[in-house]
């Protein structure tokens, strides 16, 4: 990806220089899936794949996108005071939720922009191609207009984007990975509290690798909500004798001894999944500390059999794909990540075992799925930021 490329498309649509060039990466979560909602811990990174823009400040109200992964949409426009929810809008609703929020929140955007995206996230992978965007508009308005929004406010308002704009009602975890994102480190975050610590993961012998199943998940249609309600649910009953405030507050003996309170038998495993895969998040950042990457990857394994047994969000692709990954010689552990319902699994894997690795693992899941998963290699990297107009990748 190569943002001067960006730059020759600018050109080309709008007869003029770009001011400035912004990215913003996806995200994967090596553990913690499903916590964040719950008042749990979470603990993703940003990755080197993402999204990058270059922009121009306009003199008028008109606002012109266009995406270079979009190209039968062409430019999309509207104007600052039409910044309402349009489906014919398609991907540019995301940066038009941003512009609105901002503007909402008191930040004065009194003249419109031209901009020109692209990304190497592949969409609708589960790795946050949406708060990708949201994010990169964040960096890119506080960039053009000068607006110094403080960066957690940036992720709050790209959530904000998520939950009532495109109507997902998903937690804080994409937005605050692809917000604070270090190069080479994990944020262990607190999603009830919003505390956080960096971890250094610095895997000399071995990779992380991305496995794509190509099943598209599209979180709006899917099992997300029902799963929300389902702990909301949980947590009411709990909460008739117990003084919590979210699933997350809960250690396992806690929640084992009063368990009982949840009458349907399916809520209280989706509640249980919620608790361990809270706990298990905790003891991997010990292991990992600790230097033991094979325990951090054998909690890997414990989550993935969580979120497919108790919380039910895997789905014949991402079983399929990690069961092989766990039987491939060199693998410390592998787990879906992301939402789930499809999009990407992740695995550690020793540096000389990984072509072998991708053969064995890609055409195991082509002989049973039927079609090929894609794979890559990871690299932890760095949150939003304005880049070099000459920057690159
Ligand atoms: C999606 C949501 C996140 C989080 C994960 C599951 O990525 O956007 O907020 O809930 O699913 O861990």
């Amino acid at each position: 990806m190569n943002v001067t490329t960006l730059k020759t498309t600018f050109q080309d649509l709008f007869q003029s220089e770009p001011e400035k060039a912004f990215f913003a990466p996806g995200r994967i979560n090596l553990i913690g899936e499903h916590t964040d909602y719950n008042g749990g811990h979470v603990f993703p990174c940003a990755i080197t794949y993402g999204t990058y823009a270059v922009a121009k400040k306009r003199d008028d109200q008109l606002v012109r996108l266009y995406s270079a992964n979009f190209l039968e949409k062409g430019i999309i426009e509207f104007d600052l005071n039409h910044l309402e929810y349009a489906k014919e809008d398609n991907w540019a609703n995301y940066p038009k939720g941003m512009i609105h929020y901002i503007i909402q929140a008191g930040y004065p955007i009194s003249t419109g922009l031209d901009c020109v995206i692209q990304g190497n996230i592949p969409n609708g992978a589960g790795l946050s191609s949406s708060a990708s965007i949201e994010l990169l508009t964040g960096v890119l308005l506080n960039g053009l207009y000068d607006l110094e929004i403080p960066r957690l406010e940036l992720i709050k308002l790209g959530k904000q984007v998520e939950n009532q704009f495109i109507g997902v009602n998903s937690g804080i975890m994409d937005q605050f990975a692809i917000g604070m994102g270090q190069k080479d480190a994990g944020i262990l975050l607190d999603c009830q509290t919003l505390s956080y610590e960096y971890a250094p993961i610095k895997l000399e012998n071995h990779k992380i690798l991305i496995m794509n199943t190509n099943k598209r998940r599209e979180l709006a249609d899917s099992k997300y909500n029902e799963r929300r309600g389902e702990c909301e649910e949980a947590l009411s009953q709990l909460q008739q004798k117990l003084p919590i405030e979210a699933l997350g507050q809960l250690s396992e003996e806690e929640f084992d001894a009063n368990q009982s309170l949840i009458t349907n038998e399916t809520v209280r495993k989706r509640a249980k999944h919620a608790v361990y895969e809270n706990m298990r998040t905790l003891k991997a950042l010990q292991e990992l500390k600790a230097g033991n990457l094979e325990a951090f990857g054998k909690l890997m394994n414990q989550s993935h059999l969580s979120l497919r047994d108790d919380y039910e969000v895997t789905g014949i692709e991402l079983d399929r794909l990690v069961e092989a990954a766990w039987k491939q010689p060199g693998v410390l552990g592998a787990r879906m990540t992301g939402a789930g319902f499809g999009g990407c699994a992740i695995a550690i894997v020793e540096n000389e075992k990984v072509d072998n690795f991708v053969a064995n693992v890609g055409a195991a899941y082509r002989e049973k799925i039927g079609y090929d998963a894609d794979f890559y290699v990871a690299s932890i990297g760095d949150g939003a930021k304005e880049v070099e107009m000459e920057a690159v990748r």
